[in-house]
């Protein structure tokens, strides 16, 4: 977008504006303000601005008050200081003046949105003379809004924050600072199995956690009680495990563990060697030697990649190990990146939000990149910028 004269013209940028609403309140605006910077410069070119959003997943063809963008839009017009108003009907063109911005109504009310249909698509593309697509967050998907319209529209382009976002993942996949170390935690193995197999080709030590480093611990022949686990993933946790030994990393394991009995917000904690894990115990975070460990291991990292919370850090008695582990990150020298849904609650309920390097606004997008695929909008940017019009 820096590249490209914006002056009076008619640009329909794409953002990604679907953030949590509870009861008519936004309860945390961060994609929001990560694409105010975008938002100025077109403004300050004096860019006839038509941003447009999705937001849940409605049904598309039928208008619902509970996924319209209203509350979105008096929010931005808030955070700009200049209205920026709502246009619910905007598919058969809107009158905009040079300077202001207007916020398009929820593209998912769009019937074809979501199949990326052609007609749609053109029919987008026609209402500007320049498309941006602003919106990382979506760019895994292949809908009209985020790719059909970049294939029509007379001029495609990335903004700010999705070539922010480019410029990060890739700084920390492609060219790492070595060692890299990656943290990948979450409940379950199979939901992130591909990215554990992705990344551990790449990456020189990778720290599994939650209940991802349950099924590894079990893979290595611990006791694991009663923990979350999956048995049948067994196989390919060793697989994960002797690909990085085989390079010389190595996949560390926890060497002591918090356990419960049960999973509540006032079950008892109780920190036990990983060898002493009883049958009936759950394994609900790290214990504090395996912290200092990681947190050693982070301290030495040339770069660092975090996604999942290691333990269950909604409930305190099991947060010390996500805390040592976001404090770590912060403390150290590695450029570090970090994203997902969970992470960033864990990141800002631990205060360290201003000392990770990066902090991805994507969710699917984020792990979709750390697994190595081509994210769709993103592919279809380039091919514009490889042969243009
Ligand atoms: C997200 O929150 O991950 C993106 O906005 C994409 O939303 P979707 O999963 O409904 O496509």
């Amino acid at each position: 977008m820096a590249d490209v004269d914006l002056r009076d013209k008619r640009v329909l940028m794409r953002v990604d504006f679907n953030v949590p609403i509870q009861d008519g309140k936004i309860t945390d605006d961060t994609r929001i303000r990560a694409a105010l910077p975008g938002i100025r410069q077109a403004l300050a070119q004096r860019a006839r601005l038509l941003l447009v959003s999705h937001l849940g997943r409605p049904k598309e063809g039928e208008f619902d008050e509970k996924e319209s963008l209203a509350p979105i839009a008096k929010h931005l017009s808030g955070l700009l200081g200049a209205d920026v108003p709502l246009k619910r009907d905007w598919l058969d063109g809107v009158a905009i003046e040079p300077g202001k911005a207007m916020l398009l109504e929820n593209c998912r009310f769009n019937k074809g949105e979501k199949n990326n249909d052609d007609a749609l698509a053109r029919k987008m593309a026609a209402l500007c003379e320049v498309y941006v697509n602003d919106a990382f967050g979506t760019a895994h998907r292949a809908e009209a809004t985020t790719h059909g319209i970049a294939k029509y529209a007379r001029v495609a382009c990335a903004g700010p924050l999705l070539a922010a976002e480019i410029e990060a993942l890739s700084k920390a996949l492609d060219h790492p600072a070595r060692p890299l170390v990656a943290i990948v935690a979450g409940s379950k193995v199979s939901t992130k199995l591909t990215i554990l197999a992705a990344l551990a080709e790449k990456v020189d030590r990778l720290i599994a956690g939650g209940g991802i480093a349950n099924t590894f611990m079990l893979a290595a022949g611990m006791k694991i009680g009663k923990s979350l686990a999956e048995p049948d993933l067994v196989a390919e946790a060793r697989k994960i495990m002797a690909i990085l030994k085989a390079k010389g990393g190595d996949a560390p394991l926890p060497v002591d563990v918090v356990c419960a009995k049960e999973l509540s917000a006032t079950a008892k904690a109780e920190i036990k060697p990983a060898a002493a894990v009883e049958d009936d115990d759950l394994i609900l975070d790290i214990g504090p030697r395996t912290a200092a460990m990681f947190a050693k291991l982070l301290s030495e990292a040339g770069t660092i990649v975090w996604n999942g919370p290691v333990g269950v850090f909604e409930f305190d008695q099991f947060g010390q190990g996500t805390k040592a582990v976001a404090q770590a990150i912060a403390g150290s020298g590695a450029f570090s990146l970090a994203g997902g849904g969970d992470t960033l609650a864990a990141i800002s309920k631990y205060g360290v939000t201003d000392r990770i390097s990066y902090i991805s606004t994507g969710g699917g997008a984020f792990l979709e990149f750390l697994e190595g695929k081509k994210l769709p909008a993103i592919e279809i940017l380039e091919s514009r910028a490889a042969t243009p019009r």
